[in-house]
């Protein structure tokens, strides 16, 4: 993909990975546009980065969503690039009713945000031509962690919607792509900013720009490839057990 030139808005762009992806393609030539709740993040991002755009979305909000796409596909008519960057994860203790809460608001804003945004924009991106839809799994999707059940599971249902949509848009000329991360440093969960087994966001950031300048289907990192082929190397149920002991 030929990121020069390209029209890119970010949902979840406040911070983490989106963040830094955003600043990335701003400087690889791509006009960006920003999104997230925190109005404040947004204007320090703008700020920083002359040029960068924003949006205020709150994905968990479908009004916020057709309110967001909207306001973009007006301000930015050449949108032609979503990536769905939107997601977070609680912990969750199955072992009594308490989880069922916050599953529900990860479902929320991790699957059905992204089903949502992928709503508000598809007739567009089809529509300016070359259109491409990015979406963020995770290597968990592939090898869950126990202790974030729910969060694991609606990765698995980002990437098994990815393959359907890819499919269904193939005469659109919409691309479908799905970025598969590792563990990275982010403020994703207490502590795994400086953790030394989440991969360092500049590495993390600089490996998915080549891989977004080439034209896989599934975007996965050096680091994320044991958990994305575990199931086909064999080792799931021992690559689950290890990752609950870490952190
Ligand atoms: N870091 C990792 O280890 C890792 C690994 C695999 C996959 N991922 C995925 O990568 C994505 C980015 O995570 P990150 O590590 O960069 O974490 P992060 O720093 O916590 O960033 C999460 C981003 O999502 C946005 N967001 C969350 N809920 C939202 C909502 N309801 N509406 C709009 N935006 C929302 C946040 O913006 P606001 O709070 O401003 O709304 C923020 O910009 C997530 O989808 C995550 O699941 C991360």
């Amino acid at each position: 993909m030929q990121i020069s030139g390209r029209t890119v808005v970010i949902p979840g762009a406040t911070s983490g990975i989106g963040r830094a992806l955003a600043v990335a393609l701003h400087d690889a030539g791509a006009t960006v546009i920003a999104g997230g709740r925190r109005q404040a993040l947004l204007d320090e991002l703008a700020a920083e980065h002359p040029g960068i755009g924003t949006v205020v979305v709150d994905v968990a909000d479908p009004a916020s969503i057709t309110a967001a796409a909207a306001d973009v596909i007006e301000r930015f008519p050449a949108t032609d690039t979503l990536i769905t960057m939107a997601g977070f994860s609680e912990p969750e203790d199955l072992t009594s009713g308490d989880f069922v809460d916050a599953s529900a608001r990860m479902v929320t804003t991790n699957i059905l945000g992204t089903v949502r945004l992928i709503g508000a924009f598809t007739e567009h991106l089809a529509q300016v031509g070359s259109g491409s839809i990015v979406t963020v799994s995770s290597g968990l999707a592939f090898t869950p962690l126990a202790p974030m059940p729910t969060y694991s599971a609606t990765k698995a249902f980002v990437h098994s919607f990815t393959d359907s949509m890819r499919l269904q848009l193939r005469d659109s000329g919409v691309r479908v792509r799905e970025i598969i991360p590792p563990a990275v440093q982010t403020e994703f969960a207490p502590g795994q900013s400086t953790a030394e087994w989440a991969m360092p966001l500049d590495e993390f950031v600089a490996e998915t720009m080549e891989l977004l300048a080439k034209d896989d289907d599934e975007l996965v990192v050096d680091h994320a490839r044991a958990l994305r082929d575990s199931e086909v190397n064999g080792n799931r149920a021992e690559l689950m057990d290890q990752l609950t002991h870490l952190g």
